[in-house]
C-alpha cells in the first residue's frame, strides 16, 4: 500500500536526521499531540494512576494531550531563562514527586549541552523514570538512551503541514499498546482541503506588530488550530507527502535559519532592553525568542522592531494556570526563511 511505503521512506529519514537506530519503532499520526497521547494512553494497562513531570513553560498542548491519555498527577519544573531545566529544581522535585515519567520539551530550539546532561542524570538515576522528549520543536541532538521521542510536522523544524510521530524503544513496546483510528476517506479529504487552503492564504496572523503589542498579550499558541484534539488518528497522506519533502529540505533550512538567526542577533543587539535567547542550538528554530526584561523596553523598541519589519508572537501560557505559566518578558520574532537586508 502506498500509505505505508511513504511511510517507510518518512522513517528512514527521521531515524537518519535524529540519529536513532533500530532499537527505536517509528509510528505515525495526524499531530504530535496524537503521538504523545498514545504513548501515555498505551503504558501500563492504561488506566493506572501516572505522576508526570513536565516544564513550568511549555506549548499547552502537550499537557493537555498528557492531561486526557491519563489519570494522574502534573507536577513542573521550572525552566531558566534560556529555556533550559533548573537542574536543582528538577532534582528536587524528581526527589520529592518521584515521577513515573520525567517529559523534557526543549522550546524554541533551545537545546545544547547543559540540556544534554540534565536529560542523561535522569536516565541514569535511582529508580529510573521513563524518560520523554517532546522534540517538536527541537530534532537535532537527540540523546540516546531516551524511552519515548514526540515529533511534528507541524511547521517546526520539520516544516511539513501537520502530522506528528512517536518514536520509542522497542524494548518498552510490549508494554505499548496503540490501537489505530485509521483515517476515513473523508477526513482525508479534509486534511487535503485545510493543506490547499493554507497554500492558498496568506501568512497565518501569529505575529502582531511590537507596536500594538499590549500588556495583556499572550496566546494558548497556534496549537488550538485544527486538528485541535489529542486522538490516535492516522496520519494523513497529504503530511506524509509533506513532511518526505521537507526532511529532503531540512538542510538548506537549517543553513538559512542560522543565517538569519546571526543577522537577527546582530540587528538586535543594537536596540536596547531586548536580548536574543541564548542556547547552544537555538538559532535553529523556526521563532527566535527574545527575553524583554522590562515591559517599558519593549515599548521603546516597538518603532525600531517596526520598522525592521519584525513582528513578534506573543507568550504562551497553560490554560489552567496563565499567570504562573505565561512568562510575559519572552517573546519570539519569526526566523523567516528571507535574508534581512
Ligand atoms: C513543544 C510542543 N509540543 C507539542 C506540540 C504539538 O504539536 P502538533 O501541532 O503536531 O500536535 C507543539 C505545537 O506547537 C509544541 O510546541
Amino acid at each position: 500500500m502506498i500509505k505505508r511505503l511513504l511511510e517507510r521512506v518518512l522513517e528512514k529519514q527521521i531515524k537518519e536526521v535524529i540519529g536513532v537506530g533500530d532499537e527505536y519503532k517509528i509510528m505515525f499520526f495526524s499531530s504530535a499531540r496524537g503521538a504523545i497521547y498514545s504513548y501515555f494512553k498505551s503504558m501500563g494497562d492504561g488506566t493506572d494512576s501516572v505522576k508526570t513531570l513536565v516544564p513550568d513553560y511549555v506549548c499547552n498542548i502537550m499537557t493537555k494531550a498528557i492531561k486526557s491519555a491519563r489519570r494522574g498527577t502534573l507536577q513542573t519544573y521550572e525552566l531558566n531563562e534560556n529555556l533550559a531545566p533548573n537542574g536543582s529544581d528538577l532534582h528536587a522535585k524528581s526527589n520529592l514527586f518521584k515521577p513515573d515519567v520525567v517529559v523534557f520539551a526543549p522550546i524554541f530550539g533551545a537545546y545544547g549541552d547543559e540540556y544534554n546532561h540534565l536529560i542523561e542524570t535522569t536516565l541514569h538515576s535511582d529508580n529510573r523514570p521513563v524518560v520523554f522528549l517532546d522534540a517538536a520543536q527541537m530534532i537535532d541532538l537527540v540523546p540516546a538512551g531516551l524511552d519515548g521521542i514526540a515529533l511534528s510536522f507541524n511547521q517546526k523544524i520539520i516544516n511539513g503541514f501537520y502530522g506528528g510521530a512517536l518514536v520509542f524503544n522497542k524494548e518498552s513496546m510490549s508494554e505499548l499498546r496503540f490501537s489505530f483510528k485509521p483515517l476515513t476517506i473523508s477526513k482525508e479529504i479534509e486534511f487535503l482541503t485545510k493543506y490547499v487552503e493554507k497554500r492558498l492564504r496568506l501568512r497565518p496572523q501569529r505575529f502582531v506588530k511590537a507596536s500594538e503589542m499590549t500588556d495583556k498579550g499572550y496566546q494558548y499558541s497556534a496549537c488550538s488550530q485544527f486538528p485541535f484534539k489529542p486522538t490516535v488518528d492516522e496520519i494523513s497522506m497529504v503530511s506524509l507527502i509533506v513532511a518526505i519533502l521537507e526532511m529532503l529540505r531540512i538542510g538548506n533550512y537549517r543553513r538559512n535559519r542560522r543565517s538569519n538567526h546571526q543577522l537577527l542577533r546582530k540587528r538586535l543587539s543594537s536596540v536596547p532592553g531586548l536580548k536574543i535567547v541564548d542556547t547552544e542550538h537555538i538559532e535553529l528554530s523556526h521563532f527566535v525568542p527574545i527575553l524583554v526584561k522590562d515591559p517599558e523596553a519593549l515599548k521603546k523598541a516597538a518603532t525600531i522592531l517596526d520598522k525592521m519589519g519584525l513582528r513578534l508572537k506573543r507568550p504562551y501560557a497553560l490554560d489552567d494556570d496563565p499567570l504562573s505559566s505565561v512568562r510575559r518578558y519572552l517573546y519570539a520574532v519569526e526566523n523567516p526563511f528571507f535574508r534581512l537586508k
